[in-house]
């Protein structure tokens, strides 16, 4: 027995193994030509990033600021890192870095692993994968239409027919002024209901402080002004075409104007997609419009808006509907008995890959009888047989696994230098 005592993996992050890891990769093969039938073009950025780029693009009075960052000071040179709780910051800053955006405006996605540490349960996680996409460039709100639409696809694609569609208009930072001061004024009045937390960032954010669960203080969040009432002609007009689109299309949303989203960039459009199949943790899908957050982050302002969707979350509904059934390992197996012939195997599975057949030759010197255990096991439509008498014949003989895949004859002889053809006209 080793002295080494066994490594567990980390709580809140997963591993993926077959034949589930098969059910991600049908999902993720999915997502990139959905995205492709809308003109979204694939970017990869790092999963490190400093620090003060999501300090600055999310807010420093965010949760996932405050309490949430995998953050680590780079003993080498003293830099504060962060693992990407997200991918838009980290998006919007290699558009800048690389001048991306200016010469025309650009439709991005990404795909893969973000780092929250929040206390795990079904749907949450502190490592998840998040199916993300920016539109860089466009004022909206037809675009805003365009990336609701294009989801309302997905679901359909996905067969998932229970998702709702959250709507809400943040406004624009004057209009935010305004209603900030009318809450803050109605929070200072009802100081006594207000947890610890409330009191904090009363000033800080007032409006998450309407975000919260604490019963005790529901009446006095159902009471405070709404941002939706401090919005200007321009900022409604914006929501009504947003609407509009949405009706054209058939879309059913409901407007939600207590909807603020956990990340400070936002304003104008916001949105969430929500089932309730997923008990507590039930957003799927959440995005909306960051104007202003191209320039906080020292590029040249340019209007944006994007979305991600929590992977997880997504897979989790999809098996509950549909029998996702993970391929076979391979559709020819080739079991043998010696050396000749195992090493005829493996040139006659060289040949069957050749013809895009999916070929796997045993491994390891067992009898006959559990390779064929093993063949089945593998899923595979055929099994490939040779021994002795085959390596004389020059002939294999080929014994079909699932009787459906053809016929009646389960076994027969076939030349090697027919089995490919053979094989392939079957498979
Ligand atoms: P978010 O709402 O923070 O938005 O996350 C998007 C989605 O990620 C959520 O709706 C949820 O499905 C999933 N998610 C969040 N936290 C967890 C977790 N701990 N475990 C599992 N899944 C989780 C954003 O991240 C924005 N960057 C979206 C965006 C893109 N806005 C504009 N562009």
């Amino acid at each position: 027995m080793s002295e080494f005592k066994k490594v567990a993996g980390l709580t809140g992050m997963k591993d993926t193994l077959p034949p589930e890891s098969a059910c991600w990769e049908q999902l993720e093969s999915l997502v990139r030509d959905w995205l492709a039938g809308y003109g979204y073009q694939n970017m990869r950025t790092p999963v490190l990033e400093q620090t003060h780029l999501f300090t600055r693009g999310i807010g420093e009075v965010t949760d996932i600021v405050e309490k949430e960052m995998y953050s680590f000071v780079d003993p080498l040179n003293d830099e504060r890192l962060t693992m990407r709780p997200e991918f838009t910051a980290g998006i919007v800053r290699a558009a800048i870095e690389h001048n991306f955006l200016y010469d025309r405006p650009r439709r991005i996605y990404a795909m893969g692993p973000v780092f929250r540490h929040e206390r795990p349960q079904r749907g949450r996680y502190r490592q998840f994968h998040q199916i993300d996409v920016e539109a860089l460039g466009f004022p909206g709100p037809d675009v805003d239409a365009e990336l609701i639409l294009m989801l309302a696809r997905l679901w359909r694609l996905l067969g998932l027919n229970d998702m709702r569609l959250e709507l809400n208009s943040l406004g624009q930072p004057a209009e935010r002024a305004a209603h900030r001061a009318a809450l803050i004024a109605h929070l200072e009045q009802h100081r006594d209901v207000l947890d610890d937390e409330a009191q904090r960032r009363m000033h800080s954010n007032p409006l998450r402080v309407l975000d919260t669960k604490n019963p005790a203080m529901q009446e006095m969040a159902n009471a405070a002004p709404r941002l939706f009432d401090f919005l200007g002609d321009e900022s409604l007009a914006h929501y009504q075409g947003l609407c509009a689109r949405l009706d054209d299309a058939g879309i059913v949303y409901t407007l939600n104007p207590r909807l603020v989203r956990g990340l400070d960039y936002y304003n104008l459009t916001v949105f969430e997609w929500v089932t309730d199949r997923l008990g507590a943790q039930g957003t799927v899908c959440g995005g909306g419009r960051y104007d202003g957050l191209i320039e906080l982050l020292g590029g040249k302002p340019a209007p944006a808006v994007g979305f991600a969707i929590g992977m997880e979350r997504l897979l989790d509904l999809w098996q509950q509907d549909a029998q996702v059934s993970a391929p076979a390992e391979c559709q020819v197996y080739l079991v043998h008995q010696g050396d000749d012939a195992q090493r005829q195997a493996a040139q006659l599975a060289e040949s069957l890959r050749d013809a895009g057949m999916r070929a796997l030759v045993h491994a390891g010197s067992t009898g006959f009888k559990s390779q064929f255990r093993r063949a089945d096991a593998s899923g595979a439509i055929a099994a490939v047989i040779i021994g002795g008498d085959e390596l004389t014949a020059r002939a294999a003989t080929v014994k079909w696994l699932r009787g459906d895949a053809q016929g009646d004859s389960q076994q027969e002889s076939v030349a090697f230098d027919q089995l490919v053809h053979h094989l392939k006209q079957r498979i």
